[in-house]
């Protein structure tokens, strides 16, 4: 197989429930519009070129994989898109131009922090018309939905965050809802940034269904009820990373997610995934820790000239840093104190969220990562003039 994977079976795409990423993509049904979806990401990612910006590529959320064509049901995961949604407003403060790739619904940058039902919109606002508040700030002139005072200070950052992203042209939303979409999306984003080759980062925090049932074993119409226990059989979905790293995005910063219910199980699943695909990095979460603690596993920096980078890794307060002596790897965990609030809806009322210690050190990586380059092309230069 060209992209190093084989279904087990030789000829028929998936008759042994494994597919090759490369027969996935022959075979299954493309999401409807996907070239039009293509050329306004690219049109996105050719002005941020022009700009001189770095792209992160985000994806958020969980994939469902529908068993009916018609869909009345499917399967789903837990996955409410948190991460993806909160790591995209720190990469944008951070500098960074965002294509946020997310499950349809799921949580978004800004409106995350109001969109849940643990903290809805709705609570923050009062009309002084039929409501008499016991808020000095809500004066009733007729015509005007106010915010009660006690909420402004925390929705004014939010919504001006949210007025400069849209105003600025940096964020751009691509949605998905089934694992089918994600995949053919994320080949699609991914060569969509190739020319933006090491400036493109990918920020893999989707959770991906793991199996998937094949569009020919999908039944046209709804499952009747009434014959006893159902059987559904699905196939594995393909591991699309080595695909991603050796062909659609080779130049680029990956990073992949690795969630585990048993902590132990974190760093090896890693460091597996990390010498499977060949990419850059994995972080590793726990699911009922996942809002407070991570950890960054990754290969060991090669010893180069401009030490500075590599040195101040291990400076940054509050990281732990455990180096795996007699292999190639390290791990780093970062630990929120107190824990975050394990909410939702993510930080609120101006906690810490452990996403902006993951984009800050994510962005001296990939800093480090474009550096390299240009280190290697400009001794190449001096080389050559030698
Ligand atoms: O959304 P939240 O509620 O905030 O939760 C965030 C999260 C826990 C879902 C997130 O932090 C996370 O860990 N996401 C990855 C979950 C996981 O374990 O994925 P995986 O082992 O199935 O896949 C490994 C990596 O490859 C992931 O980065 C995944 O996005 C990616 N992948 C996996 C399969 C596939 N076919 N395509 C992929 O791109």
């Amino acid at each position: 197989m060209a992209d190093g994977q084989s279904s087990s079976s030789g000829s028929v795409p998936g008759a042994s429930g494994k597919w090759s990423s490369q027969e996935f993509f022959q075979t299954q049904q493309p999401p409807q519009g996907l070239e039009q979806v293509a050329k306004a990401a690219s049109e996105f990612v050719q002005r941020q070129i022009e700009n001189g910006r770095k792209v992160v590529l985000v994806t958020s959320g969980g994939t469902t994989v529908p068993l009916e064509r018609n869909v009345v049901r499917f399967l789903d995961n837990f996955s409410a898109g948190t991460r993806g949604a909160t790591s995209a407003e720190y990469f944008l403060s951070a500098g960074y131009s965002v294509i946020f790739m997310s499950r349809q619904h799921s949580l978004a940058p800004y409106t995350r922090h109001y969109s849940h039902t643990t903290n809805p919109f709705l609570d923050l606002l009062v009309d002084p018309t039929t409501h008499v508040p016991s808020d000095a700030a809500a004066e009733d002139d007729g015509d005007t939905i106010k915010v009660m005072s006690q909420h402004v200070a925390h929705l004014r950052p939010i919504l001006k965050a949210y007025h400069d992203a849209r105003a600025s042209g940096y964020l751009h939303k691509v949605s998905f809802v089934t694992v089918n979409e994600y995949l053919f999306l994320l080949r699609e984003m991914s060569r969509v940034m190739q020319p933006l080759g090491r400036k493109g980062m990918y920020y893999l925090a989707a959770a991906v269904s793991d199996f998937f049932v094949p569009s020919t074993k999908v039944p046209e119409h709804k499952i009747q009820s009434g014959k006893g226990s159902l059987v559904i059989e699905m196939d594995q979905v393909p591991k699309v990373l080595k695909p991603m790293v050796q062909k659609w995005a080779p130049e680029g910063f990956i990073v992949s997610f690795k969630l585990e219910t048993d902590p132990n199980l974190l760093i090896p699943k890693a460091r597996a995934a990390l010498e499977r695909y060949g990419h850059q990095l994995v972080i590793g979460n726990d699911l009922q820790r996942r809002k407070f603690e991570v950890v960054f596993v990754e290969r060991k920096r090669r010893p180069r000239k401009r030490t500075t980078t590599s040195d101040s890794f291990s400076s940054v307060t509050g990281l732990e840093k455990e180096d795996y002596k007699n292999d190639d790897f390290e791990s780093t965990w970062m630990r929120l104190e107190g824990g975050g609030d394990g909410g939702e809806g993510g930080g609120k009322g101006g906690e810490r969220e452990i996403e902006e210690d993951i984009v800050r050190e994510l962005c001296r990586r990939h800093d480090a990562w474009i550096q390299e380059a240009e280190d290697d092309s400009s001794s190449r230069q001096v080389m050559a003039q030698n």
